[in-house]
């Protein structure tokens, strides 16, 4: 049985059928983002396990992770570290090609964004087919974060993503699925 208040998160989250393609089910979070009382109750579900332990930084993955990432840092007095899509970010850079559920991608983080050894948790909005995430974790190791968690507000299970990422040895986290 899942609690009210994930229940009240889920509740919050639209689902747009065919978007952006032909049998893509897409979980829209703007919804949540709107609703002040599911929005600030994700953030709490997302930080409270870290509550107490020490967080260097908040690694967001561009887009929606930001949003929350910035949420999560500044709940957690942590850093915030962006990780972009190609050719977004000024300054030197590293990159990761990576598959997804409709295309491919890179992405990147700034080479010195990170000191070795800093305590870091990722965040997205969501995982499918982990493919993101996977990046970004091989993107901080690059760096020599020590990759507490990665969590997710949504986990898609059928897509195999959240099992791939604990393949790697990472922690995984998600609200709802
Ligand atoms: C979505 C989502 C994750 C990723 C998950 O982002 O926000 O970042 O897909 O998919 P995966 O687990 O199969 O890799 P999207 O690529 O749509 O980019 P956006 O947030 O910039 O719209
Ligand atoms: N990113 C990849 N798959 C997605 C989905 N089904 N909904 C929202 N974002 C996604």
């Amino acid at each position: 049985m899942e609690s009210p208040v994930i229940s009240d998160i889920k509740a919050a989250i639209r689902t747009i059928p065919d978007y952006p393609k032909p049998g893509i089910m897409f979980r829209d979070i703007t919804t949540l983002l709107g609703d002040t009382r599911a929005f600030r109750r994700t953030v709490d579900e997302l930080v409270n396990p870290y509550a107490g332990s020490k967080v260097d930084k908040i690694a967001g993955i561009e887009a929606r992770g930001f949003i929350v990432g910035g949420a999560m840092a500044h709940q957690l007095s942590a850093g915030f570290v962006p990780i972009r899509k190609k050719g977004k970010l000024p300054h030197q850079v590293v990159s990761v090609a990576y598959a997804l559920e409709y295309g491919s991608d890179e992405i990147e983080i700034h080479a010195d964004a990170l000191v070795a050894g800093e305590r870091v948790v990722l965040v997205d909005d969501l995982i499918a087919t982990g493919g993101t995430a996977t990046a970004a974790v091989e993107l901080l190791r690059k760096l020599g974060a020590d990759v507490v968690a990665c969590c997710f507000i949504v986990d898609l299970p059928e897509l195999g993503g959240a099992e791939r990422l604990r393949g790697l040895g990472v922690e995984v986290r998600s609200l709802v699925a």
